[in-house]
């Protein structure tokens, strides 16, 4: 079930983004994000756990994706894919018309999750990442 995040999936939120990235969000700044009026963030519960999540913030008319990620016992069972879809319905109903994320030129799997979804490269951030440095790709789709 995909539902908008609340306070009470914050520290499980926290705790996947120090699982999944070198880089991670600290639980104050995800915990800010639920008081952000130009934030969207679904949250992928599975028995009532979070299996997954994706942020967002917008400044109309365009949205930027903040991160993305699902726990590795979840993942390859269409979660990130269905959390990227009904994040875009989201935006598109509130006139949001274009959508654009950073991603590390090396992960594969996010990568081919987002052109299947429709991305499109269009820009590179040198040194945009840390640990390890790299830099981004910026994709956009247009919705
Ligand atoms: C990227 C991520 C969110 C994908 O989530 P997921 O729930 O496993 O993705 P889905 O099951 O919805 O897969 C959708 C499509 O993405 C692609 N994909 C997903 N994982 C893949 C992998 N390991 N290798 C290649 N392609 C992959 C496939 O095209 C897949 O479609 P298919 O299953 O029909 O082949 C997940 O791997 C993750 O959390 N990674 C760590 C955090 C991260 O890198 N986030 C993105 C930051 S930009």
């Amino acid at each position: 079930m995909i539902v908008p995040m609340k306070p009470s999936h914050v520290p499980q939120i926290a705790a996947l983004e120090k699982l999944c990235f070198s880089d991670p969000w600290s639980e104050a700044s995800v915990a800010a994000e639920c008081e952000n009026p130009l934030s969207l963030w679904l949250v992928a519960e599975r028995d009532g756990k979070v299996a997954g999540y994706i942020g967002s913030q917008s400044v109309p008319p365009e949205a930027d994706v903040l991160n993305l990620a699902v726990a590795p016992d979840c993942r390859r069972q269409g979660l990130g894919r269905k959390l990227l879809c009904t994040l875009t319905e989201l935006l598109h109903s509130r006139g949001i018309e274009a959508l654009s994320l950073e991603v590390r030129p090396t992960n594969q799997a996010a990568l081919a999750l987002y052109s299947d979804l429709g991305f499109v490269q269009v820009g590179r951030r040198p040194k945009y990442y840390v640990n390890p440095t790299e830099d981004a790709l910026i994709l956009r789709k247009e919705l």
